[in-house]
């Protein structure tokens, strides 16, 4: 008699073992709104882990639009756009995202999808299937968040399109790759400010690049989005780009505050991602309120409070910068409101996660594979709703984590 395989038992035995290797990861419940501080299983902590970056996920203005929304277009959209889910308040929202990168990208037209996940499947498998098969080559950075790099391997398997990682700060090996690169569609893949590190990627060099060798260039800035430049329009407002080589995609569950992601490129190309883009046509649109919602946060996004928002999110970078040089945990040089303190191995990081959780933080431990092996850390991400007296105390408690860590290992 054959043995079955026993699909059950062998999940336990996984979930088992990532226990034991200190990767399992665990579900916490919250019962508050986003905002800094967070009741969390009955326990009110002081929360420096989300990317509402602007503290717009709890503002009144957007959270009234939103029920505005729902009594002016109910809760669902019951479609698929192409279907009849495409509400005019998609399209305003369209059109107004369109008009935050129309300054960087000629013929600009915005497609709005539910998330960025799915935002980035649509625009790679898309952009590859541009090329007919196995004459596309892309171009991927090594640090990309899982969306792109999920993107990309569903692009590969789909086109047959060879994949190769490039390190965004080793600019030279890029360009040999290229030199070399006798294929019809390059496509060089981008975070804009990488989700884990907090640097920024060097843009402007990569549209040379771009430029000097025919690929396409996607940047995924959706920790830049409302962050990044003067009217928060993100990272080529910022970086100062005009350019028809552009894919650029935003996500709005960040520091707009709601929920969703876009694409902006040239009108051609997001015509082309309506007609094939499988994941963008294959979805339920999503529900007009918050589409609506949206709107009411792009509106912040672009007016004084908006920059006045943008402003203390500078101030809180330049007292960590500057008070943070007692630690000896490896820091990444970022300007963003990513700071991530990276301690190594997953015991120590999450040691200073509990540490942090009995001293009231919340500041998960992040692991692999969301990092590579050896460089488990602290995110420790700012929202423009902490003060700067929250970020000192929290300075001051890492103090004293880091010597109990630093302790723990001497023993
Ligand atoms: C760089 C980056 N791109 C895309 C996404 C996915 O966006 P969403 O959460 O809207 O699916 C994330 C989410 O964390 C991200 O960090």
């Amino acid at each position: 008699m054959t043995k079955s395989f026993n699909a059950l038992k062998l999940a336990e035995e996984q979930i088992a073992d990532l226990d034991q290797q200190l990767l399992k990861r665990k579900l916490r419940i919250t019962n508050s709104p986003c905002d800094t501080k967070a009741l969390v299983e009955d326990r009110e902590l002081k929360a420096f882990c989300s990317n509402d970056y602007l503290g717009l996920a709890n503002h009144s203005e957007i959270a009234k639009a939103l029920s505005e929304g729902a009594q002016k277009y109910g809760v669902g959209s019951g479609a698929s756009h192409l279907i009849s889910g495409h509400s005019i308040t998609h399209d305003l929202l369209e059109k107004r995202l369109a008009s935050f990168q129309s300054a960087h990208i000629p013929k600009a037209r915005a497609l709005f999808f539910s998330t960025g996940y799915l935002a980035n499947l649509t625009a790679i498998t898309g952009i590859a299937r541009l090329a007919p098969q196995g004459s596309g080559s892309i171009y991927s950075a090594k640090l990309n968040h899982a969306s792109l790099i999920d993107g990309v391997r569903l692009a590969s398997a789909q086109t047959n399109a060879s994949v190769t990682l490039f390190d965004h700060t080793q600019q030279d090996l890029l360009i040999d790759l290229l030199k070399k690169d006798s294929k019809t569609l390059k496509l060089i893949v981008t975070d804009g400010v990488f989700s884990m590190d907090g640097d920024l990627a060097p843009v402007k060099k990569l549209l040379e690049i771009a430029e000097e060798y025919d690929a396409l260039l996607l940047v995924d800035d959706a920790h830049g989005f409302g962050v990044l430049g003067k009217q928060g329009h993100g990272i080529l407002e910022q970086e100062n780009i005009y350019s028809d080589r552009i894919i650029y995609i935003g996500t709005l569950g960040k520091a707009a505050g709601v929920s969703g992601a876009f694409i902006c490129a040239q009108d051609n190309f997001v015509e082309w991602l309506v007609q094939k883009g499988r994941p963008y046509i294959y979805s339920t649109a999503t529900p007009p309120a918050i589409a609506h919602a949206l709107l009411k946060s792009l509106e912040i996004i672009e007016s004084d409070e908006g920059k006045q928002r943008r402003a203390q999110l500078h101030r809180l970078i330049d007292i960590w910068q500057q008070e943070m040089i007692f630690s000896t945990w490896e820091k990444v040089s970022s300007c963003s409101p990513i700071q991530p303190l990276i301690l190594g191995g997953n015991a120590d990081a999450l040691l200073a996660a509990t540490l942090l959780d009995e001293a009231g933080y919340w500041i998960p431990a992040i692991r692999p594979p969301t990092v590579p092996v050896g460089s488990s850390r602290l995110r420790i991400t700012f929202s423009a709703n902490h003060s700067e007296n929250d970020l000192r105390s929290l300075i001051k408690t890492l103090q004293l984590i880091e010597r109990q860590v630093l302790e723990k290992n001497h023993s």
